[in-house]
């Protein structure tokens, strides 16, 4: 593993395999083939150009045409116009497990976004539940990088360019185009999935906060290079245009036998982030939790932002501690990874999901507001538990299946019933 968010990388695994000096020799080492994978565009300025150069045994190039995929998928995309938009306060139960068979990609359900892929606007949330490991296939997404945020089981992602374990608690970015499967190490597994359209996940910037904090970059590691040297039926299954194609290949596509460059999938443990708040009083915006931006080409204003809601101590003096009550013009979608969220008393489970779209007011439910307004507000702990929004400056549209699932909640207003009026003093 190589740590640094970006870091520029070279890894090969067999000596020898990564050219000198040269990316696109007239005769590489073993005759591997050379192909650049482009994150960004070839005239994206430095500090943003993102590409790799792989050495594989096979061009990509080599295959037959795809073909729209057999198997029915509750995946969707941008524009995600199948049903009018809800400006409804949306609250979801998780997933119930998958039936036995099902893998990470056929397990994929979509239960909201925005933009379009074909504008490079917007991201899609994904759900995922999977009972199966892929086995000869593999998935890429042509319309956006993939950042996987498991909840339930162990996940192993293998891609062209390495692999690694992802665990609740930790996150996996893989980037656009790379191919990859994911095999379970615990039988089972559940999570969700941004799939985000727009412009490269990147730390936030930190101002004033200064150089450390936040997510820091030696946090985040990079696999070292790995290849599958396997020949038989092998499925490839890409996302490209709002749709899912097929292919077979004769091959595995996971042969990049080295790589070098600074685009490449990345894992990060969330325990690790260095959470900053309030040491004084009152609250900072959530803002303050950032993990990775999204930017728009508006500044401040995220085309998504990953945020989360960690362990911390509050300390706030004279101050109602959970989050307040607020109408946002940015539209906000939340997923719990474990224990209990802040705001929240109960109904938000680990594996559920609520959405808070642009400017409809939401904040905390009546049983924490009044414990909050009556707590000795000596420094406590929140501990056990991690939530994580995701945020865009796009209303969120939810699909068609997240408002006729049954693990839609009737009812989620009432969180908001039952507060009383304010007392006037009387004349
Ligand atoms: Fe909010």
């Amino acid at each position: 593993m190589t740590i640094g968010f970006g870091s520029y990388v070279a890894t090969e695994a067999i000596p020898g395999a990564l050219p000198v000096g040269q990316n696109s020799p007239q005769k590489t080492p073993f005759g591997l083939y050379a192909e650049q994978l482009s994150g960004t565009a070839f005239t994206a300025p430095r500090h943003e150009n993102r590409r790799s150069w792989l050495y594989r045994l096979r061009p990509s190039a080599s295959h037959p045409p795809y073909t729209p995929y057999d198997n029915a998928t509750l995946l969707r995309s941008g524009p995600f116009d199948e049903v009018p938009c809800s400006p409804n306060r949306l609250r979801w139960n998780p997933l119930p497990p998958p039936v036995a068979g099902v893998d990470f990609v056929d397990g994929l359900v979509t239960i909201a976004g925005n933009g379009d892929p074909a504008n490079g606007t917007g991201m899609a949330i994904h759900l995922y539940a999977a009972s199966a490991s892929m086995r000869n296939r593999a998935f890429f997404s042509a319309d956006g990088e993939l950042l996987i945020i498991p909840q339930s089981g162990a996940v192993e992602i293998i891609t062209e360019l390495g692999g690694f374990t992802l665990t609740p608690l930790q996150i996996g970015l893989v980037p656009r185009g790379v191919r990859f499967r994911v095999e379970l190490a615990d039988g089972s597994a559940a999570g969700y999935i941004c799939e985000n359209y727009g412009a490269l996940f990147r730390l936030p910037e930190l101002g004033p906060i200064g150089s450390n904090g936040l997510a820091n970059p030696r946090d985040f590691e990079i696999p070292d290079a790995r290849f599958e040297d396997q020949e038989g039926h092998y499925e490839l299954i890409q996302k490209f245009g709002s749709r899912l194609w097929q292919t077979t290949l004769d091959h595995s596509p996971l042969d990049v036998v080295a790589w070098h460059g600074n685009l490449a999938p990345i894992r990060y443990d969330l325990r690790r982030f260095n959470t900053i708040n309030t040491v004084s009083f009152d609250h900072p915006d959530p803002s303050i939790f950032t993990v990775l931006t999204s930017p728009s080409n508006t500044p401040g204003t995220a085309n998504c932002d990953f945020v989360i809601f960690p362990p911390r101590w509050m300390v706030a003096e004279g101050t109602f501690r959970p989050p307040w009550f607020h109408r946002n013009i940015m539209s906000e979608f939340m997923g719990l990874i474990e224990g209990v969220y802040d705001a929240k008393s109960d109904g938000f489970s680990p594996g559920g999901a609520s959405l808070h779209n642009c400017m409809n007011g939401h904040g905390p439910d009546v049983d924490t507001y009044r414990k909050a307004v009556g707590d000795d507000l000596k420094p406590h702990r929140i501990d056990g538990t991690m939530a994580f929004m995701l945020e865009s400056r796009h209303i969120i549209r939810p699909t068609q299946w997240a408002l006729e699932s049954d693990t839609l909640q009737k009812g989620y207003d009432n969180a908001w019933a039952g507060f009383p009026k304010a007392n006037l003093p009387q004349s």
